[in-house]
């Protein structure tokens, strides 16, 4: 398969693209900052940079472009790329969550639009969203994070009954905490934080089953799904127990 990842230069998205390469793929990621392309990526021969900001759509063309030119034709394509709010606060930032939007909204329509027009072309493919399980809910101190979450899952949602008419498949994931440089700033608790690894493998076999939407680790999942079909009341007493430095 050709696999292209944006925002595969670490964390999650490094991780799958470390993986479909040792599968044998073709991986192509992309990323804002070369310096993040490091020597361990650089000596995977299936593995290509392509500098790119999702949140310019040109930049995000070019580099998908060129990746097309070079192996033909697009199998696969993760809309991973993604920034977190950094330390919760508790004085709403207005600015933050405007380049936060950017990056995990407009960013995300980006990537849907340049991945859509060459498989729609094909009528296959698959594209992988990631969301997260913040998006259940508004976590307190990161309203722009969530917000930006609860987008990625409930477009994802339409999309993926759209999509069927042309032979795409799309999944979208749920992650709960996975060690990364993202979860790395955090300054709360993160109950079930799992290694990316692991995350990985969930992640791909979600995929290659053809689900439309996975949460996990699926205790922690569970108990998201659940507190989020909680009376208002009841979740807005959860969430206000919620403790950040
Ligand atoms: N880690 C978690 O616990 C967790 C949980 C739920 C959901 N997620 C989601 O999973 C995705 C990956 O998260 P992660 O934890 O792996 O984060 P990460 O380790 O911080 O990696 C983010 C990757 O995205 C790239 N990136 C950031 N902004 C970009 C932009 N504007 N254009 C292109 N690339 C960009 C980064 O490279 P540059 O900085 O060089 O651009 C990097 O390669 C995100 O969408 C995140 O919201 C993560």
């Amino acid at each position: 398969m050709n696999v292209f990842i944006t925002g595969g230069t670490t964390g999650i998205g490094k991780q799958l693209a470390l993986d479909y390469a040792k599968e044998g793929h073709q991986v192509g990621i992309c990323g804002r900052s070369s310096e993040k392309y490091t020597k361990d990526l650089q000596a995977i021969e299936n593995i290509k940079f392509y500098k790119a900001d999702v949140a310019y759509f040109d930049q995000l063309q070019a580099a998908l472009d060129q990746f097309i030119r070079e192996n033909n034709t697009l199998d696969m394509f993760y809309a991973n790329a993604g920034i977190g709010a950094g330390k919760k606060v508790k004085e709403p930032k207005i600015e933050r969550d405007r380049s936060l939007i950017d990056v995990n909204v407009n960013g995300f329509i980006n990537s849907m639009e340049v991945a859509l027009k060459p498989m729609m072309k094909q009528n296959s493919g698959t594209i992988v969203t990631i969301s997260s399980l913040a998006a259940l809910f508004g976590l307190p101190g990161n309203a722009a994070y969530s917000a930006s979450k609860a987008f990625v899952r409930t477009y994802s949602e339409s999309m993926s009954i759209d999509l069927k008419q042309f032979g795409i498949q799309l999944t979208c994931i749920l992650p709960g905490y996975i060690k990364t440089p993202l979860t790395q700033k955090n300054n709360h608790a993160m109950p079930f934080l799992m290694d990316v690894d692991k995350a990985s493998e969930l992640i791909r076999n979600a995929v290659k089953k053809g689900k439309p939407y996975y949460g996990f680790p699926g205790i922690f999942s569970c108990i998201c799904h659940f507190a989020s079909a909680l009376p208002k009341w009841a979740l807005h007493f959860l969430l206000g127990q919620i403790r950040y430095r």
